[in-house]
């Protein structure tokens, strides 16, 4: 028998009142990759600071290669175990990839840093794991998917051969999954294992051999990837059959074609995109597709006041929009999901129900006075709602899952109920279940009126629009009204079919 890699058993850890992990167990194999799955809350990010030393379990035990964990204040032995790559960087963004890389260890010369050293030696580590970044670029200015290799190359150079990527594909597009999994399987075959979180479960067979499975903060099950099929993965995340999951999903229904124009652009130009014309009904649903160069975010952000277009105007409900400024977007009547829930999302300090809250303070509060009471009983039915796995509406967002934080940004843009909700891949790090409810969310406030627009690099997001635009290098290339084919969505996706 092998000797496992790395092997966490009867994991116990607790955070006050919440207990993130109550069996946890995995045994990764050396040379495999290996999925951790499960909803939102389910404790896989905890285990992964557990599985990465940065904290100590309240009880159970880790070994790598049969040997008992460093110590954790052992920093530079954990470094040369294991790495996380997250959504999030753990790089400096301000500094050179070359001093990330070589960060608190820069070559010196004669007490010096020597930067011509740091320079080739970054360009020598980059070559070996043939990463193809430019060793000068600042961090902050690299694609997220450069960002991830150059963060993975800097744990092999460690010495590290167990990489753990946490949902690393939830900002990825199409394209830039493939390029991912493509490295993962060269340095799979160069003897790197990995521990592969991820809620897109094809991911979870396109390169995973083995799969474990947790559901409320307990092991469940541990199999090769070939004889779990979907059906009974998810039945092991849910705790249900999918029949019964299915049977909660919504019905699709489709906008009136005579509902009156709500949101309607003329030639918006910017640097990514150029003379788009959109309009959206009161109560339709509109599809933004393409690849992250595409455009559609930068697009759909200008909705949100994000940004600014450089030219073209827009109107909703007749009245110019302003652009550039959030709170007039949002006094207009705009909600917004937006796309990073940690930069623009959430204030992280405050709690779950302050900033599902935050947008609508005028209109729980009469004269200025926001009635507490008033305003928790709303907070706790938008998280019941919603389905958000908290404690309750005072417990303080960075406490959350990912995915749970994400229906945090959520609730707070339906609290608005506003008249035209910008979604900006809304259901990123969001489970498979979770992401029913989410949706029937948004169904719901569609027949209220609320017009949406969807960004979305997720086909099941895509699907329930009326129609999905598709955005190609800045210019609207292909309109597919609802009941578009996969292969037809993608094809003009990735631009092979258009015709000039
Ligand atoms: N620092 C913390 N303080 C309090 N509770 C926490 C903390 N970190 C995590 N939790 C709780 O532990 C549970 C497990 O969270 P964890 O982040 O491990 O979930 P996850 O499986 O990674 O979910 P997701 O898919 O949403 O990322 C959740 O209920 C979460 O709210
Ligand atoms: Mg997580």
């Amino acid at each position: 028998m092998t000797t496992p890699l790395v092997e966490a058993r009867d994991i116990v850890k607790r955070y006050g009142p919440t207990t993130a992990l109550a069996d946890g167990r995995l045994t990764v194999l050396p040379g495999e990759s290996h999925a951790l799955v499960g909803r939102n809350g389910a404790g896989k990010s905890t285990l992964v600071t557990i599985l990465t030393g940065l904290q100590a379990p309240d009880e159970g035990t880790v070994r790598f290669d049969g040997e008992p964990a460093p110590t954790l204040a052992d920093r530079d032995a954990w470094r040369r175990k294991v790495a996380c790559v997250y959504q999030h960087p753990t790089v400096v963004p301000e500094l050179t990839v070359a001093e990330n890389l070589f960060i608190n260890r820069q070559p010196l010369s004669r007490g010096l840093i020597s930067w011509r050293r740091l320079k080739s030696e970054a360009a020598a580590l980059l070559d070996t794991w043939d990463v193809h970044v430019d060793p000068e670029a600042r961090t902050a200015d690299l694609k997220v998917e450069d960002r991830q290799m150059v963060e993975i190359a800097r744990a092999l150079s460690f010495g590290a051969r167990f990489i753990v990527l946490d949902e690393p594909t939830a900002q990825l597009d199409n394209r830039e999954i493939e390029r991912l999994f493509a490295r993962m399987r060269g340095l799979q075959d160069s003897g790197v294992t990995f521990l592969f979180i991820s809620h897109h479960l094809q991911e979870v067979y396109e390169v995973c051999q083995t799969v474990t499975v947790l559901r409320d903060a307990r092991w469940i099950t541990t199999a090769p990837v070939a004889e779990l099929p979907r059906a009974a993965l998810i039945e092991a995340m849910a705790g249900e059959s999918i029949e019964a999951i299915a049977e909660q999903a919504v019905q699709e229904r489709l906008v009136d074609d005579n509902a009156p124009v709500l949101l309607q652009a003329q030639g918006l130009t910017s640097e990514t995109y150029e003379n788009i014309d959109l309009t959206v009904r009161r109560g339709e649903v509109v599809g933004l597709a393409g690849s992250s160069a595409s455009g559609k975010v930068e697009l759909a952000e200008a909705f949100a006041g994000l940004r600014a277009p450089t030219g073209g105007t827009a109107r909703l409900d007749g009245a110019p929009l302003r652009f550039g400024s959030v709170p007039a977007a949002l006094a207009a009547g705009i909600g917004c999901v937006p796309r990073d829930r940690h930069d623009q999302g959430l204030v992280r300090s405050m709690s779950v129900g302050d900033n599902a809250t935050m947008s609508v303070l005028g209109r729980l509060g009469r004269f200025g006075l926001i009635g507490t009471d008033r305003r928790r009983g709303f907070a706790a039915g938008l998280i019941d709602r919603l389905d958000i796995h908290t404690e309750g509406p005072d417990q303080p967002v960075s406490d959350l899952s990912g995915g749970n934080a994400q229906k945090v940004v959520m609730a707070r843009a339906l609290a608005s109920e506003p008249r035209l909700l910008v979604l900006i891949n809304p259901t990123a790090g969001v489970d498979v279940k979770s992401k029913e409810s989410l949706l029937a969310r948004v169904d719901s406030a569609r027949e209220d009126g609320t017009a949406v627009l969807v960004v979305s690099d997720e086909l099941d997001d895509l699907r329930r629009c009326d129609r999905v635009l598709v955005l190609f290098h800045g210019r609207v290339v292909a309109e597919h009204p609802a009941g578009w084919r996969d292969h037809e969505l993608i094809a003009s996706i990735e631009g092979v079919d258009h015709h000039g």
